[in-house]
C-alpha cells in the first residue's frame, strides 16, 4: 500500500480472515495523515493490526491515538485516595498488573480478581453509553518470554456471516445492555457476590442469557481466533471493537512478573455509536 506522504506499508497476515502485522511506519516521527488513512483502510480489511517495537512513550502513544478520533477519558476514575497510575495521562487506561508503587497486585485482591473478566471474550467499554471504536494497546513492560500474557482475538464479522439466516433474522434489532459487574461475577464469582440488576429485569436476562452464551460460543471457535504474542516493550496492537472481540490469555506470569500494558480507546464515530440513543439523539452526558 503506497502512502503519498510517507513510506509504503507492508502486511503479514496472521489468520486466513483477519489480523496482520504492519511494517513501514517510523514512530519516531509524526505519522503523516496519509499513513493514518492507510492504517484506517487496513483496519477495515484486517480488524487487528500489530506494530512491533514502536518505541512510543505515553505522550507519543496518545498523540498517535488522537489521529484516529476522540479518545475516551471516562474509564479513568480518579479518586482523592486512588491516584491514576498513569497520571496525568487520563487518555490511557491502566491494564497492567501493578499498583501505584510499582508492586505486583496480589492474586487474592479485588483488583486482581476483578481483572479476571478480561480473560472472557469481550469488546472494550461495552458498558458505556457510547461505543468504543479502536483500542490501541501498548506494551510498556512485559513478563519473560514463555510465561504467557498473549491477547486472543475473534473475528466476529466472519462468525456472523456463518450464522444461519434464521438466527440472523432473530437477532436483528436486538440491543444489548452490559454491566461490567456481570462479567466480573462470571469470571470471579467468589469475589463479586452481588448482582446490580433490578428485579423486573430478571425475566429479560433469563431469556437473553442462553442466546448470548450460544453466540459467544459460536464466535469464539478456534477457526475464528488467533493469538498475538507480545514480543518486546513498545509493541502496539490496534483492534476495531466493532468487528472483533478479544481476551487476555493469562499465563504463569500472573502473580510473579510485571505485565504493564496501557490502552488508548478511540470512540466509535459512526451513526450507531450511541445505539438507540442516536434515534433521535438525546442529551445523555457531555
Ligand atoms: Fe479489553
Amino acid at each position: 500500500m503506497e502512502a503519498p506522504g510517507g513510506p509504503a506499508l507492508t502486511f503479514r497476515a496472521l489468520h486466513p480472515t483477519f489480523g496482520a502485522e504492519c511494517y513501514g511506519i517510523d514512530f519516531s516521527q509524526p505519522v503523516p495523515e496519509e499513513t493514518i488513512s492507510d492504517i484506517r483502510a487496513a483496519m477495515a480489511r484486517y480488524g487487528v493490526l500489530v506494530f512491533r517495537r514502536t518505541q512510543l512513550d505515553d505522550a507519543g502513544h496518545i498523540t498517535f491515538a488522537r489521529q484516529f478520533g476522540e479518545l475516551d477519558t471516562s474509564t479513568v476514575i480518579t479518586m482523592p485516595w486512588a491516584k491514576h497510575r498513569l497520571a496525568p495521562h487520563k487518555e490511557l487506561t491502566d491494564v497492567g498488573n501493578i499498583d501505584n508503587k510499582g508492586r505486583l497486585i496480589p492474586k487474592h485482591s479485588m483488583a486482581f480478581q476483578g481483572g479476571r473478566a478480561n480473560g472472557l471474550f469481550h469488546v472494550d467499554c461495552s458498558f458505556h453509553a457510547r461505543r468504543a471504536g479502536y483500542s490501541i494497546l501498548r506494551a510498556h513492560q512485559l513478563p519473560p518470554k514463555g510465561t504467557g500474557g498473549g491477547t486472543m482475538f475473534a473475528d466476529t464479522r466472519t462468525a456472523y456471516d456463518d450464522l444461519e439466516d434464521l438466527i440472523k433474522k432473530d437477532m436483528d434489532g436486538y440491543v444489548l445492555c452490559h454491566s461490567s459487574m456481570h462479567s466480573k461475577k462470571i469470571a470471579a464469582p467468589d469475589y463479586t457476590p452481588f448482582d446490580i440488576i433490578k428485579a423486573d429485569e430478571f425475566s429479560m436476562i433469563r431469556q437473553s442469557e442462553p442466546v448470548i452464551k450460544r453466540l459467544l460460543q459460536h464466535a469464539s471457535q478456534d477457526k475464528y481466533t488467533f493469538t498475538v504474542d507480545w514480543e518486546d516493550a513498545g509493541d502496539l496492537v490496534i483492534w476495531d471493537n466493532t468487528c472483533v472481540m478479544h481476551r487476555a490469555c493469562g499465563g504463569s506470569f500472573q502473580g510473579q512478573y510485571i505485565r504493564d500494558m496501557r490502552r488508548a480507546t478511540v470512540y466509535d464515530d459512526s451513526s450507531s455509536a450511541w445505539g438507540l440513543d442516536a434515534l433521535p439523539r438525546t442529551v445523555y452526558w457531555p
